[in-house]
């Protein structure tokens, strides 16, 4: 019923229980996750789990943050693993001027790169977008049949309603659960039923009330409420349709 679009498994944060956790996720509901990769050896544990758990997918990419490791030979390396078959996405690639703005052109380049990577492979991508939203959206927009998400959305409901209009979809969090939240529930209400999906980013941005500890997509159902609440639906509902955009985007 609840398809993660966006869980990193991966991560040392699940050294103790991967596998169990993961084996755990059909009797909570949980039918599909994908796993983002951000670097080399991250995009070959997503693919490993993703050989391991018919539910598994895995996207490959570099992540912005991840920049001072790539090397020309991993980011080949990289490239022919974004060839296996149950990578589905190009991601987790994209801008973060809050985590270093000093590189900004580094960061444009490789996102580049990898955007025309992914429309050679025809696959969407997976975008992270922090404190970056301009050059993010000049960069999607030089590509015009690139499709997508806009992972965990922290852009205006304007820059939405562009993304939308092209094609794109809007991935939703943990953070929507929170007071403070405010703009992100503005986006939400202007963002169509058929344009969200729904993510954990695990370990990371646990939804209330787990905020604070480690993110699995058991917790999804809180995400879930929220848009349900937010929507004036049944969170059932909610469950179904962002499953099913999950598969259209990502062809499962
Ligand atoms: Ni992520």
């Amino acid at each position: 019923m609840y398809f993660d679009t966006h869980a990193h498994y991966d991560s040392g944060a699940f050294n103790e229980d991967r596998l169990p956790l993961l084996a755990s996720m059909p009797e909570k509901g949980v039918e599909l996750i994908i796993d983002p990769g951000c670097d080399l050896i991250s995009s070959r544990k997503a693919i490993e789990l993703a050989e391991r758990f018919d539910f598994v997918y895995a996207a490959v990419g570099w992540h912005p943050e991840d920049i001072d490791k790539l090397t020309e030979e991993d980011y080949r390396s990289m490239e022919s693993l974004a060839q296996h078959k149950k990578c589905v996405a190009i991601g987790e690639i994209g801008l973060d001027y809050y985590w270093d703005a000093s590189q900004k052109d580094v960061q444009k380049a490789l996102f580049r790169r990898q955007a025309e990577l992914a429309l050679r492979l025809n696959k969407p991508v997976i975008v992270h977008d922090r404190e970056a939203h301009a050059d993010s959206l000049d960069i999607v927009c030089d590509y015009p049949e690139l499709r997508g998400v806009f992972h965990c959305y922290s852009g205006s409901v304007e820059m939405a309603e562009i993304l939308l209009k092209r094609g794109w979809y809007l991935g939703f969090d943990g953070p929507i659960t929170y007071k403070n939240a405010r703009k992100a529930i503005e986006v939400l209400k202007a963002c169509p039923l058929d344009r969200i999906l729904i993510e954990t980013d695990s370990p990371y941005l646990s939804p209330v009330p787990q905020r604070g500890k480690r993110n699995d997509s058991g917790n999804l159902k809180y995400v879930v409420e929220k848009i349900a609440e937010v929507k004036g639906m049944e969170p059932k509902t909610v469950a179904k349709l962002t499953a099913e955009n999950g598969r259209r985007l990502f062809g499962l």
